[in-house]
């Protein structure tokens, strides 16, 4: 039986990854049950108390707490999930998200380097905003790097995504041939987490995968939490009878993936006999509008389709189009997503429904 580590292992994604690796071995928790996480979102704590994974409630910045937890677990695979995982809020708290998301991922280097110095292999939970604004091509079909939105277009009502030179491009799919290029600090420390990766453990027994992960989505993501998740985010918008507030035109795009889904891809990356190394792409491969979702939600919670206002607004280090190439998950991984969107968001208006109403009974 192996032994696994996952930091963050008591969040959205990890819970349920700690949950699904009991049946591969015995597993250990690492995470400090960060309040604005999980404050009046116990499901997550209790799927990770309950499944018979050990919960070490401990800080990934406490660096003697993280190598008594290595020492005590040693595991054969660590699963780094542990984050502060708010876009906007990294552009307000700096010192915060490097300190959890930087030198949280230093200081469980260096842990491994005291404690399991064997260790197989280290999955970390990336990003595709290390991308930034992604693959585009221009008009004669060739890629070119896409420049970054200028404030005042953008007041100007034009969101599209141009090159240098100020041409027009259209996205594809993006995938690692893609230059990194991240537009919002939370970005940037997902990739310094890569690198340190990488650069650390090259050369050693102790192989890397890094998962770049679309936007996920599912039940149990914290319908509390301002900062991550539009799709919880706008399932209680709409339970309050509250008009949802959409960015630019509506045509952001972006590539919803179902949590199962990711923890399918996570699951194999830990127990497949060899881990494809280096960096894999994880979503559902589908191009989706915040419009198209918005109404599909409203449609579903059977609320009035007109229910929302086309704000103009925009946000500093939001991307306009997001959609995973996921053919190197599909052919070396050997992972696909199975769950539509449609019946994804179903799952998940169930699950929120009857979060808001237990809380609206408690309260
Ligand atoms: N959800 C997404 O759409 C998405 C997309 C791309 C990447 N990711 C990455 O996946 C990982 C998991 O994300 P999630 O959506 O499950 O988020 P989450 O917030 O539900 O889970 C993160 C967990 O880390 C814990 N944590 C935070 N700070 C910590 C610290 N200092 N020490 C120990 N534990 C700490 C939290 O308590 C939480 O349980 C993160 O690394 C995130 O960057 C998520």
């Amino acid at each position: 039986m192996k032994k696994y580590l996952v930091t963050g292992g008591a969040g959205f994604i990890g819970s349920r990854l700690a949950k699904k690796l009991t049946a591969h071995g015995q597993v250990t928790v690492l995470d400090n049950l960060l309040p604005q996480v999980h404050a009046g979102n116990p499901d997550n704590v209790d799927r990770v108390r309950s499944c018979g994974a050990t919960l070490i409630e401990a800080d990934i910045r406490d660096r003697e707490a993280l190598a008594a937890a290595l020492n005590e677990a040693k595991p054969d695979v660590i699963y780094h999930l542990a984050a502060e995982t708010g876009t906007g809020q990294s552009f307000d708290l700096p010192v915060r998200y490097n300190d959890v998301n930087v030198m949280g991922t230093a200081n469980l280097i260096e842990a491994v380097r005291s404690a399991v110095p064997d260790l197989e292999r280290i999955v970390l939970a990336s990003s595709r905003s290390v991308y930034g604004e992604g693959a585009y091509v221009n008009d004669a079909g060739q890629q070119v790097l896409a420049s970054e939105r200028r404030a005042e277009d953008m007041e100007a009502g034009d969101f599209s995504v141009k090159c240098h030179a100020n041409q027009p491009l259209s996205p594809i799919p993006t995938n690692a041939a893609c230059p990194v290029a991240p537009a919002s600090i939370y970005a940037s420390t997902k990739l310094m987490q890569e690198y340190l990766l990488h650069q650390a453990f090259w050369g050693t027994r102790t192989q890397i995968g890094l998962l770049r992960l679309q936007n996920v989505y599912g039940a149990g993501q914290s319908l509390n939490n301002p900062y991550t998740g539009v799709l919880s985010i706008f399932c209680r918008q709409i339970e309050e009878d509250r008009t949802l507030n959409i960015y630019e035109d509506g045509e952001i795009i972006r590539d919803f993936v179902h949590v199962d889904d990711v923890v399918s891809a996570f699951e194999m990356m830990g127990t497949i006999d060899t881990m494809p190394d280096g960096i894999i792409d994880i979503g559902s491969g589908e191009a989706t509008s915040i419009l198209v979702v918005a109404r599909l939600l409203l449609d579903l919670l059977d609320k009035p389709g007109d229910r929302y206002t086309i704000t103009g607004a925009f946000r500093p280090g939001d991307i306009r189009y997001a959609v995973a190439d996921i053919s190197r998950a599909t052919d070396e991984l050997g992972w696909r997503p199975q769950i539509p969107l449609a019946d994804g968001l179903s799952h998940l208006i169930t699950w929120s429904r009857s979060e808001l109403q237990n809380a609206m009974a408690s309260s």
